[in-house]
């Protein structure tokens, strides 16, 4: 009885795009998080993909923001009204049935951050919040089996954060964290359009770029694209055609960060565990995994086997929905940042 009443929901709140899976369910809601809010009043206009319409065209009294940018909060109160909207959509019937909420976030966010996160899903009618690493939602939702006694690595690379751990029963033996995901790859790609061909291009003309024909490793095909921007000089619109070499040439500085960042967490993997990863390999998921070229050329720096997880956008929302099953035995109630404070 008690098991139909009560459900659990897994909350993936990127900050790019914000999933919520509902056991029994699956993922029901798949939407930006963008909050588009009326200037002065604060008041929230639109959340989601219907913000997102407004981001770049708003007319003057409504502004868009995307309230996680670069894996921060950097505004409290829409995200907040962002977790509340997408909750009671995910479940309209909350409010009889308290649901108990397991949210995945970037670890790089800091305590206060993470409170008002859970504040939030308290305020949008959970029962009880757990707030869980980004990077262990995500192995449990790539089918990672975490909870043995083997050493796993994942690599999450986010929009606005990359965040790469390794887990052996079940907790964080390392984690690292950075404030650099898609989000950098769009804006590497926007700064060398401008620095080498004088043109001003927006942010989702370069994530076309990047998603149509970036490539992290060289390929013998050479794709192009017509792309349309603002002459940085003139003023004037004007086309311009770029190729998959020319993305891949824009795209190293911040693709070589990740790579620092996945060496540096191998150098701080004890031996053993490392020789689980060797063996294993590396699961990539989140969007910015799926760059073409990306998992070969990681595993052409590091000298691991790299895997793309199945579904690399979904296992954040996947694994914090399935974390309460997948835990059992297991003490769940303490998060990784209980255990660091003591
Ligand atoms: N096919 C693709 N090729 C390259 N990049 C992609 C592709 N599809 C999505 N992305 C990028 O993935 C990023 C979004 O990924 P994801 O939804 O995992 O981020 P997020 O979870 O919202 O962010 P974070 O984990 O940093 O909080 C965006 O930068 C987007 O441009
Ligand atoms: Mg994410």
């Amino acid at each position: 009885m008690f098991g139909l009443r009560s459900q659990d929901i897994g909350i993936d709140l990127g900050t790019c795009n914000t999933l919520i899976y509902v056991q029994g369910k699956g993922i029901v809601i798949n939407e930006p998080s963008v909050v588009a809010v009326e200037r002065g009043t604060k008041k929230v206009m639109a959340v989601g993909a219907d913000a997102k319409r407004m981001l770049w065209k708003t007319p003057g009294n409504i502004i868009a923001i995307r309230p996680l940018r670069d894996g921060v909060i950097a505004d409290l109160e829409s995200t907040e009204k962002m977790i509340r909207y997408f909750i009671s959509k995910a479940l309209p019937r909350y409010r009889l049935f308290k649901p108990r909420v397991v949210v995945g976030i970037p670890s790089c966010i800091t305590e206060v951050e993470r409170r008002a996160v859970e504040e939030s899903a308290y305020k949008a009618g959970a029962r009880e919040v757990m707030v869980i690493e980004e990077s262990r939602a995500a192995a449990i939702g790539a089918d990672i089996p975490i909870f043995e006694p083997a050493g796993h690595m994942i690599c999450d690379i986010g929009g606005g954060t990359t965040e790469i751990s390794v887990i052996s029963l079940g907790g964080m033996v390392v984690t690292n964290a950075i404030r650099l995901g898609g989000d950098e790859f769009d804006e590497a790609i926007i700064k060398h359009v401008r620095g080498i061909h004088n043109l001003i291009i927006g942010e989702q003309t370069a994530e076309r770029l990047k998603i149509e024909i970036g490539n992290a490793s060289p390929d013998k095909t050479i794709e192009k694209v017509e792309i349309k921007g603002t002459d940085a000089i003139t003023g004037l619109p004007r086309r311009l055609e770029m190729d998959s070499v020319e993305v891949r040439e824009a795209l190293k500085d911040p693709i070589s960060q990740i790579i620092e960042e996945i060496k540096t967490t191998l150098g701080q993997t004890p031996p053993e565990l490392a020789a689980d990863i060797v063996e294993r390999g590396i699961v990539m998921t989140g969007g910015g995994s799926l760059l073409k070229g990306l998992p070969k050329l990681i595993s052409n720096e590091t000298g691991v086997p790299v895997f793309l997880a199945e579904r690399p956008l979904d296992c954040v929302a996947l694994g914090a929905g399935k974390y309460f099953e997948n835990a059992k035995g297991f003490d769940t109630t303490r998060s990784i940042y209980d255990n660091l404070n003591g």
